[in-house]
């Protein structure tokens, strides 16, 4: 598999049009350090999304509203350092984009100079639509992300399902209506019923990357930790667990543990060898400093 994702074209925002346009769904995972990168590098995805979710799955916060923009571009570099050739999205935080166009287009510079993502990802339309097509003006492609928008989870009722009534539904439909038309070049559909999403999707130009809305969006996103059944939180509805990598992560650092307290790790294998002759010299050496008589432990070790 890795050898099919070393001779992978980069994706491009045209290659993820294309891949709409013939009907070839688009793969797109998070991730949030370099080896988590380099794992979706060799996977071959087509998208990386440095998300906000990181606030839960790698800094243990309740939600995503914590996490600072610092956090975020510190984890965003890391990722930038293991990847090559699937599109990098960097999710900017709450708080560090809403208030006007001048704060989300010098965020969203700030994540392009320091992190070199090729995207930023804002949630949800109303204002959001008017702070992408800013930063879209600077020169900054912009995904959106309506439904359940994570950040303002709060105002939704929680995490809960979004666009339950049909008149619920045409309001996602409308934010997602007003970013493509500010022009992000892909939206998010977070946990929307698959009726809806099919009701929408015949109506919009850009891709759509599903994510607990069915089958039918021209592609789907998981979080790392969850499709690896990493994170020990509460999976949502539409997370498929492709890996059970928890358990075996604790029972490896157990063992490791066990171990070391019953002497059995480091091996001499594991050790540097050093010359008989030197280890001989460095014993006589110290005892000389400290005015005893050598006592052999270097030289048995040696
Ligand atoms: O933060 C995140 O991981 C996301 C995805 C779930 C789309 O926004």
């Amino acid at each position: 598999m890795a050898a099919a994702a070393a001779s992978r074209p980069r994706t491009t925002f045209a290659s993820l049009a294309a891949q709409k346009a013939n009907g070839e769904p688009i793969a797109m995972v998070t991730a949030y350090d370099y080896p988590s990168a380099q794992i979706a590098e060799a996977a071959g995805v087509d998208i990386v999304l440095v998300g906000d979710s990181a606030a839960m799955t790698v800094l243990g916060y309740d939600s995503t509203v914590p996490v600072t923009i610092e956090e975020m571009l510190m984890l965003t570099a890391a990722v930038r350092r293991g990847l090559a050739t699937p599109l990098l999205v960097a999710d900017l935080p709450f708080g560090s984009y809403e208030g006007s166009d001048e704060q989300a287009v010098a965020t969203a510079q700030r994540f392009v100079k320091t992190t070199g993502c090729d995207a930023v990802k804002i949630e949800r339309g109303g204002s959001s639509a008017d702070r992408a097509r800013a930063i879209i003006a600077a020169g900054i492609p912009v995904m959106g992300h309506v439904g359940l928008t994570p950040q303002t989870a709060a105002t939704l009722g929680g995490y809960r399902m979004q666009g339950r009534t049909a008149d619920e539904a045409i309001a996602v439909f409308d934010d997602a209506l007003a970013l493509q038309a500010a022009g992000c070049f892909s939206i998010v559909f977070e946990a929307i019923p698959t009726a809806a999403t099919d009701a929408m999707m015949p109506r919009l130009d850009v891709p759509v990357i599903g994510i607990g809305a069915g089958p039918n969006t021209d592609g789907q996103v998981l979080v790392f930790h969850d499709l690896l059944g990493i994170y020990d939180g509460r999976a949502a509805r539409f997370v498929k667990r492709y890996a059970e990598l928890r358990e075996p992560m604790i029972e490896a650092v157990a063992a490791y543990a066990d171990d070391v307290r019953e002497h059995r790790y480091p091996e001499p294998r594991h050790g540097y060898a050093m010359a008989a002759a030197e280890a001989s010299r460095l014993e006589a050496l110290l005892a000389e400093r400290d005015g005893r008589p050598p006592i052999g432990i270097v030289r048995e070790r040696a």
